[in-house]
């Protein structure tokens, strides 16, 4: 059994254990991002943001979401994007948990990714940086990550020097911001309350989504996101989201703690 598989093993274990003490709805999202969620946060008009991205590189845009897990953000994409496809190396996340693979999910490595309107790389374990497999196949790349690092040796996971262009990026929480808040609010017992007021004002949020196109198509990428930022409608949305207005990660919230780019889901254009 690989190595990935067995740890999973025991996170699985953990994962039924905290189910079956029935917790509040939808803190497993956070807590075991990897079964019940993603590992960046997000809302559905990230989903709406990202659908409209993607269809204004092409009519009926070709859509991989790489490294996609159990597909949780990729269910979401379908709604809006129903061709949209998932690749997964580790075949093992179905079968030694008993979840039935979507077809649309294929187990394959992204060192054989083929070419593809838009790539989707949401989050990936830190020193996995599998871009030159993506930046080969993709005419845009729209890609998450921790402000604290993942790809490569220097830690973040830009695609400017394999000659793309960013066009646009925007900041959200990661699955560790929430879960830190939801920890202090539910699961510190006897953490006293003035504490609990005090920790939360230094939340701070990690999660950067990055939009990259090549330079032949930046132009209209950019003007369409700008022209879909103008009808956004925050009201609509999915019901985890009332777990991220909770913890204090509301639409265009300013975290105190941030000293730079301090209004969340605020997209900025470069
Ligand atoms: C940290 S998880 C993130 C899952 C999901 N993208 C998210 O953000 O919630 C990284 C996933 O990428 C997969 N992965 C890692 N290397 C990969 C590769 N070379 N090709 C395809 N998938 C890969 C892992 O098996 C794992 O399911």
């Amino acid at each position: 059994m690989p190595f990935a598989i067995q740890k999973l093993q025991s996170a699985h274990q953990a994962y039924r254990q905290f189910l079956a003490r029935g917790p509040p709805l939808h803190h497993a999202r956070y807590i075991f991002p990897f079964f019940a969620g993603s590992y960046f946060a997000y809302r559905k008009i990230d989903v709406l943001r990202v659908a409209a991205l993607a269809k204004s590189v092409a009519d009926n845009p070709s859509y991989v979401d790489v490294g996609c897990g159990y597909g949780d953000f990729l269910k979401k994409i379908r709604g809006y994007l129903p061709g949209a496809t998932g690749i997964e190396k580790e075949g093992g996340i179905f079968y030694a948990f008993q979840v039935a693979k979507p077809d649309y999910i294929d187990l394959t490595p992204v060192e054989s990714l083929t070419p593809v309107d838009v790539a989707f790389v949401g989050w990936m374990e830190p020193g996995q940086d599998f871009r030159r497999f993506v930046a080969k196949s993709a005419k845009c790349v729209i890609t998450t990550f921790d402000a604290g690092g993942q790809c490569g040796i220097n830690g973040g996971c830009e695609y400017d020097e394999f000659g793309f262009e960013r066009v646009a990026w925007w900041r959200t929480p990661s699955w560790i911001d929430i879960n830190a808040e939801l920890m202090n609010r539910y699961y510190t017992p006897g953490l006293d309350p003035a504490k609990k007021e005090q920790l939360a004002k230094l939340r701070t949020a990690h999660n950067f989504w990055y939009v990259y196109a090549k330079p032949e198509i930046a132009g209209r990428v950019k003007s369409a996101l700008q022209s879909w930022l103008e009808k956004e409608e925050p009201g609509q949305r999915f019901d985890f989201e009332d777990v991220l207005d909770e913890c204090g990660f509301r639409y265009m919230e300013e975290l105190p703690a941030l000293t730079n780019s301090k209004k969340l889901w605020e997209a900025r254009f470069d």
